[in-house]
């Protein structure tokens, strides 16, 4: 399918690694030319990148930092020649329970993945205004939807994320710019590289297709939002792509419980 993204431009947070990686991949092989920032360098995304033919950038930022990030879009506007895109991807985690948040682990979250995406969208949207066209994707969380032991400077800053787009769509819509939020599940990243297997299988009982997501399995939905041509009508909106976990039904039942609810 022609998503006539072809020839077009892309700025990622976090485009490295995991979701972002894919999401970066994918784009690159649909022939838009990527820049991807982070804080540590990814050599092997960067030539995968390159292989797909496409021009590619690494952008150093440390996005916890206003001015890196307004640095960021300056540098990519500048290597890219313009903006077409923006994919806010980029999140920290520094789970803690209530008792026991510092400010230090408080403010690294809100700063990397909420602060930062109002002010490198603030930079885009300026950009994007201008030239009167352009398309913004926010990666949530399915965070939003649950709660969880811990993680409450997370939730705070991915149901954030979620509001911020509202907002976001409805000012930058006058222009054609259209703002959409993609919410991942469960998938293996760097991210989530610290739950234990018990954890993991815990997870999957709770995951209606029984199996976390791989980052290629969300890849596809990020193209569907960037697109005009496949989704020109969609602003505001959230794509949930999570194996069905933000159902959570009280219980899920087994497989052999299903079939059993289903015989005669
Ligand atoms: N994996 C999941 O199950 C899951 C579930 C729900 C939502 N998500 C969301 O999906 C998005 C991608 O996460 P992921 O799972 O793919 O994890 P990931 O591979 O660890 O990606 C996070 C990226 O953010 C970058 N980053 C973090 N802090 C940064 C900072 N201060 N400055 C610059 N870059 C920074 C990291 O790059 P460097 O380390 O190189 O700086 C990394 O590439 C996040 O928004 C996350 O909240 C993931």
């Amino acid at each position: 399918m022609d998503t006539g993204l072809r020839g077009k431009t892309a700025l990622i947070t976090g485009g490295g690694t995991g979701i972002g990686r894919a999401i970066a991949l994918a784009l690159a092989q649909e022939g838009v030319d990527v820049a991807f920032a982070s804080s540590r360098q990814h050599p092997e995304t960067l030539r995968q990148l390159s292989e797909s033919g496409v021009r590619a950038f690494y952008l150093q930022a440390d996005l916890s930092r206003e001015e890196q990030v307004n640095a960021m879009v300056a540098q990519a506007i500048d290597r890219l020649g313009h903006i077409d895109m923006y994919i806010n991807n980029a999140a920290t985690t520094r789970h803690q329970p209530i008792t026991k948040i510092t400010s230090e682990a408080w403010l690294a979250t809100l700063h990397t993945n909420l602060s930062a995406c109002i002010y490198a969208c603030r930079e885009v949207a300026r950009h994007m205004i201008a030239r009167q066209q352009g398309c913004i994707l926010i990666v949530g969380s399915t965070a939003q939807y649950t709660q969880a032991y811990r993680e409450a400077a997370y939730h705070i800053t991915k149901t954030g994320l979620r509001v911020f787009k509202n907002t976001l769509a409805l000012e930058l819509a006058p222009f054609g710019i259209r703002v959409n939020l993609l919410v991942p599940g469960h998938y293996p990243t760097p991210l989530t590289s610290g739950a234990s297997e018990h954890v993991v299988e815990i997870m999957k009982t709770q995951i209606p297709l029984r199996r976390l997501g791989q980052t290629e399995e969300i890849a596809p939905a990020a193209l569907l939002l960037l697109s005009d041509k496949l989704s020109p009508y969609t602003t505001g909106a959230e794509l949930t792509v999570d194996g069905g976990l933000h159902l959570r039904p009280l219980p899920l039942l087994s497989d052999d419980e299903l079939r059993a609810l289903n015989q005669e």
